[in-house]
């Protein structure tokens, strides 16, 4: 039986994110449901790829509770909370528990904490263009996905509407300020290459990724969701060869067939056929089997 999500609507909805819908729970705490939608360039197609958000829900808690000596947002899998206290969240449907997650309300920092292993995606775009990767210059004959020596922060704005933009380390502290850059640079990486080599022995690069991070009583606290094939790029180790384009395990996947369509990059966007729609829900899933060996019911 096919299991899908595009919209919820339970009681003291604060946001509709472009895959979450978020709800206050009490004054400090939410509970994040990952619907079945699925944005790519910013955009939300118009069709879902049923159970993502079940897939998205669980390798975020896995990897939330691998990352044990990081302060992260995580309470609970809403299948593991009891919501006896809270009026409004009674017999919430499995189908919502499966997708849902409480966590600690943040205020969050509008910074996408991006960190780089391999030059792949708008990272290689720039630099086949113009040489640079955030407007820093690199060196000439760089292949594409070829590994960096060291892991590279390449932060971008998280802009609430339209396309976010890469930023210059100038620019983004900026932004957010010197001092606090230069702590997420620090744990953005070091993050990083902790995924990294635990992929790694699954067998899996973890090419690149986006954190998100809030504050929460003045300290620094990892938000959102991590390590997924969303916010992350996930190739298989034994098809990764320099100087060719990886096949992705993740939301590439769906870019790269967009990049083929003749299409602007802004609403509307066109049909994705039940094809490109299949395949991506299966690369999502064999990547959340071989991270977590764990099957999931969907
Ligand atoms: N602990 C938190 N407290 C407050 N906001 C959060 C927290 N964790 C994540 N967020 C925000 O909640 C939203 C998650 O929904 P999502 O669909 O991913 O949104 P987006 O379209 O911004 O990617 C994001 O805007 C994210 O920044
Ligand atoms: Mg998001």
């Amino acid at each position: 039986m096919e299991n899908k999500l595009r919209n919820t609507n339970l009681n003291n909805k604060i946001h509709s994110g472009k895959v979450r819908d978020i709800y206050s729970l009490d004054e400090n705490l939410l509970l994040f449901v990952a619907t079945d939608r699925i944005s790519a360039f910013d955009v939300i197609m118009n069709e879902v790829v049923p159970s993502k958000g079940i897939i998205l829900n669980n390798l975020s808690a896995f990897w939330f509770n691998q990352l044990e000596n990081t302060k992260t947002h995580f309470v609970s899998k809403g299948e593991n909370f009891d919501f006896s206290k809270y009026t409004n969240f009674q017999d919430l449907d499995k189908k919502i528990l499966h997708r849902s997650t409480v966590v600690k309300k943040a205020k969050r920092i509008d910074m996408e904490c991006v960190v780089r292993g391999y030059i792949t995606g708008s990272a290689w775009v720039e630099y086949k263009n113009k040489g640079t990767m955030n407007e820093m210059s690199l060196p000439e004959g760089i292949l594409e996905a070829q590994r960096f020596e060291k892991p590279i922060f390449t932060p971008s704005t998280k802009a609430s509407e339209g396309h976010d933009e890469p930023l210059s380390s100038q620019a983004g502290k900026k932004l957010i300020g010197d001092k606090l850059y230069e702590q997420l640079e620090e744990i953005s990486i070091d993050l990083y290459i902790k995924a990294h080599d635990f992929c790694e022995n699954k067998g899996i690069i973890l090419a690149d990724t986006k954190f998100e991070f809030g504050i929460i009583d003045n300290e620094i606290i990892l938000i959102d969701e991590v390590l997924t094939p969303d916010s992350s790029r996930f190739w298989k180790k034994d098809d990764y060869s320099e100087g060719n384009s990886p096949n992705p395990y993740d939301k590439q996947f769906l870019r790269d067939w967009l990049n083929q369509q003749d299409w602007n990059k802004t609403p509307p966007p066109p049909s994705i056929p039940n094809e490109v729609i299949n395949n991506t829900l299966g690369r999502y899933l064999e990547i959340y089997e071989l991270l977590t060996n764990d099957k999931l019911n969907i």
